[in-house]
């Protein structure tokens, strides 16, 4: 089969395509014919060496959706044929993906397989940060960062969906601005004085739910606008510096701040993302959902895929199209 292998930390340069093996799978797991798998930013930090800790060589790609052509032993709840997404055990920029059964979900005809591929992970994440991490109620405001991007994107959509009153979204540049909106931001901003412009949308009260997948400055500003009993969710640190809070900043004002990551929560505890599973996937196939795809590459272009998505231009999700 055909895959794209890291055999060395670098550029985008870094990623080749090669002809490999495909890969084994074992009694609870399940081989997945790939026929979409998105681009996310822990790719692009896997790449250079900031966080791939497996072994060399390896085969980026955190997610995937396709159709099911081997299953382990144990496996019971696929069969050859069912169409899936999943968070593959091996690299999903390839072919083939070998995931465990408890990381693979279905899905039905409904859903294209592009829409699918977009969805693993900013879908599972954005909707267990609202609901599970920092528990939206009705009517609450919420400020995204990276509010075009493809968590973003997607996290503006859903906390509309989860009844927020008010959404903010920070971007960038302007051009990224359309993006935000479309995905239903009451207010687009940028980042510079934030935390006043939020103030100030919120007359003085503040937003009463953040995430932050920014850190370093953007973190501790953000505490400069969040509510009494507000809840500051930290996910991402793609600005690659890290943000200081001090316990002075919580306790009176009921104030939390939480983290959340999907990587350990798929090692650790799996099973506990089957709920956010089927929550996050019937508003897809309600079509209450619409995770942006901003653009699709064929595999042999993810070093342009991972170009874009470094160089902070691109806007929703990037999809590599498996031949
Ligand atoms: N905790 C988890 O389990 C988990 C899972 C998935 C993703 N994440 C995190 O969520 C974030 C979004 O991931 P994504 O895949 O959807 O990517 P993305 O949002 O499509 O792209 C990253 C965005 O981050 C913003 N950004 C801010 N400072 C940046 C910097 N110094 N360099 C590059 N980008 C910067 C940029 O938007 P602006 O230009 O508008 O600022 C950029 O477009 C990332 O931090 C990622 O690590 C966390």
């Amino acid at each position: 089969m055909k895959g794209i292998v890291v055999k060395k930390f670098g550029g985008p340069e870094a990623l080749e395509l090669v002809e490999m093996e495909v890969p084994k799978i074992k009694e609870n797991e399940v081989l997945i014919k790939v026929v979409n798998t998105s681009v996310n930013y822990a790719d692009i930090k896997n790449r250079s060496g900031r966080k791939w800790k497996g072994p060399m060589p390896f085969v980026p790609g955190l997610d995937a959706a396709g159709i099911v052509v081997e299953i382990g032993d144990k496996v019971n709840r696929f069969k050859i044929g069912d169409r899936v997404i999943c968070f593959p055990r091996s690299g999903s920029y390839a072919d083939y993906a070998v995931a465990s059964e408890k990381l693979t979900f279905s899905i039905t005809e409904k859903m294209d397989f592009i829409s699918a591929a977009a969805c693993p992970t900013v879908g599972f994440l954005s909707y267990h940060l609202l609901k599970k991490i920092a528990h939206i109620n009705e009517g609450e405001s919420v400020l995204v960062h990276a509010a075009a991007g493809g968590v973003g994107s997607t996290a503006v959509q859903l906390a509309k969906l989860m009844g927020a009153g008010l959404v903010i979204g920070t971007v960038s540049r302007e051009e990224k601005q359309q993006m935000a909106k479309e995905a239903g931001a009451d207010h687009v901003i940028g980042y510079e004085n934030f935390a006043d412009s939020v103030n100030r949308i919120t007359n003085g009260k503040g937003i009463d739910i953040i995430l932050d997948s920014v850190s370093g400055r953007i973190f501790e500003e953000s505490l400069d606008c969040l509510s009494h009993f507000g809840r500051l969710v930290h996910f991402g640190n793609s600005s690659g510096s890290t943000g200081m809070v001090e316990t002075k900043q919580l306790h009176a004002s009921c104030r939390s701040v939480l983290g959340f990551s999907l990587g350990t929560t798929r090692k650790e505890r799996p099973e506990i993302l089957q709920e956010t599973a089927s929550g996050v996937l019937q508003y897809i196939e309600s079509g209450q959902l619409d995770i942006k795809v901003g653009k699709k590459l064929p595999l042999k272009a993810a070093r342009e895929a991972h170009q874009l998505l470094e160089s902070r231009t691109s806007v929703g999700k990037i999809i590599l199209e498996i031949e």
